[in-house]
């Protein structure tokens, strides 16, 4: 099914419309350390002024408790949005109430009143659906029509996710569509060899599209901190590195079951064991069937993938037709454990056909590193949202919208 689009609102010549986008950036001291998802707005954000709309901006960021809390306050996302937006952006020190509809009385086509934090209000993820209709009321009363385009939240039944779009006419933004419209290519008709590379520290996250990827790709690569599962999986010790020991049996089941569909699962020969978790932690490389020697005699861990392994992934992955990514190789934060994700960004920029950097962590990494966003074909703003998506799941914020 196709997604409503914003054509089907007809006339925004002098609508106030809500846009539900997902501006949860990363801050450090209250410094956005990654604008991608603020820049991913813009597109939707600028048909809706030229169209002549008022526009009510609303998001998440973080994980308050349903209470305002100034350390997850949208102020720092309002300041970059005013660097970035030609027409004023007024940020409401309220979600709902007066102070909005005051807000939306003064704004006029082309400005942005900006919410509060969404999550401020308990009602927001509430787990009972007659609060979040409430709540979702209250948010659309001041507006004429409302816009989804948080794709990064589409996987949460919220109510301003779904309720929300309930309560007026509504329409999916361009970056949903941008982003459905990807996705769905992998899902149904990725050009051969497919290559999937998984990271990041959890592989209990990732069981879920690693069971619904097995039967689709040709290739499964895996690094970062839920390998050390996997190797144990394979019956490599891997001395005091990141490990869930209660998925060893599940991770065994796949690997059989990758063996029996054909799927090559390509893991690291070597890794980059540290003393400690820590920027300076003096470190060596060591092949992946002796982590247990550790440097200097000490217990260790492993923080990134080694560069022989950096250099055959790498290899695999430039020599790929389609490529998703989802998770860093290693602690890519710290400069000297980031040789691995620097690699696997590197060959993302090399391929020939699709490459789709998925979300989260993995988006950062590649902004961190300096590596520009049109070398991508293309890099989703939805970490769990993607991955959701992949393994083929019912989204609640797309099936609101038609999908
Ligand atoms: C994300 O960063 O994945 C989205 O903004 C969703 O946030 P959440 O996991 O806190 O719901």
């Amino acid at each position: 099914m196709d997604l409503r689009g914003i054509d089907s609102l007809g006339s925004l010549e002098g609508a106030v419309v809500g846009v539900r986008l997902d501006l949860n950036t990363p801050l450090t001291n209250g410094a956005i350390t990654d604008d991608g998802r603020i820049h991913a707005a813009l597109a939707t954000l600028n048909t809706l002024a030229e169209a002549g709309a008022t526009l009510v901006l609303m998001s998440h960021l973080g994980r308050p408790q349903g209470a305002p809390e100034d350390q997850y306050s949208l102020r720092p996302v309002a300041a970059r949005l005013q660097e970035l937006w030609s027409g004023t952006v007024t940020l409401v020190n309220q979600v709902t109430g007066p102070d909005v509809a005051a807000a939306i009385s003064t704004a006029r086509a082309g400005d942005i009143v900006l919410v509060e934090n969404l999550r401020f209000d308990p009602r927001e993820t509430s787990k009972d659906p007659e609060e979040r209709r409430r709540f979702a009321e209250e948010l659309a009363a001041p507006l004429d029509c409302v816009v989804s385009d948080g794709f990064g939240v589409v996987h949460r039944a919220q109510a301003s996710v779904v309720e929300l779009v309930h309560q007026k006419p509504s329409a999916a933004g361009l970056l949903i569509e941008a982003e459905v419209k990807v996705l769905e290519a992998l899902r149904s008709e990725p050009e051969r060899p497919y290559t999937v590379v998984l990271g990041g520290s959890k592989v209990s996250d990732k069981l879920g599209v690693i069971d619904a990827l097995l039967p689709v790709v040709d290739r499964l690569v895996i690094g970062g901190g839920m390998v050390f599962t996997v190797l144990q999986a394979r019956g490599f010790p891997t001395a005091s590195s990141l490990l869930e020991p209660d998925q060893i049996d599940t991770v065994k089941g796949y690997l059989d079951r990758a063996e029996q569909l054909g799927v090559d699962i390509v893991l690291p020969s070597d890794i980059v064991m540290a003393e400690s978790f820590a920027a300076d932690a003096p470190s060596v490389v060591l092949p992946v069937d002796a982590l247990e020697t550790g440097p200097a005699g000490t217990a260790a861990l492993g923080l990134d993938i080694g560069p022989a392994s950096g250099e055959h992934f790498a290899q695999i992955i430039s020599q790929s037709r389609t490529v998703f990514w989802n998770g860093p190789m290693g602690v890519f934060e710290f400069d000297a454990f980031a040789a691995g994700t620097r690699a696997v960004a590197s060959a993302l920029t090399s391929v020939a056909g699709l490459s789709v950097v998925g979300g989260g962590d993995s988006a950062a990494a590649i902004r961190r590193l300096g590596f520009p966003d049109d070398q991508f074909g293309h890099i989703s703003t939805g970490g769990g949202a993607s991955l959701e998506f992949l393994e083929g799941k019912s989204l609640p914020g797309l099936d609101v919208l038609g999908w």
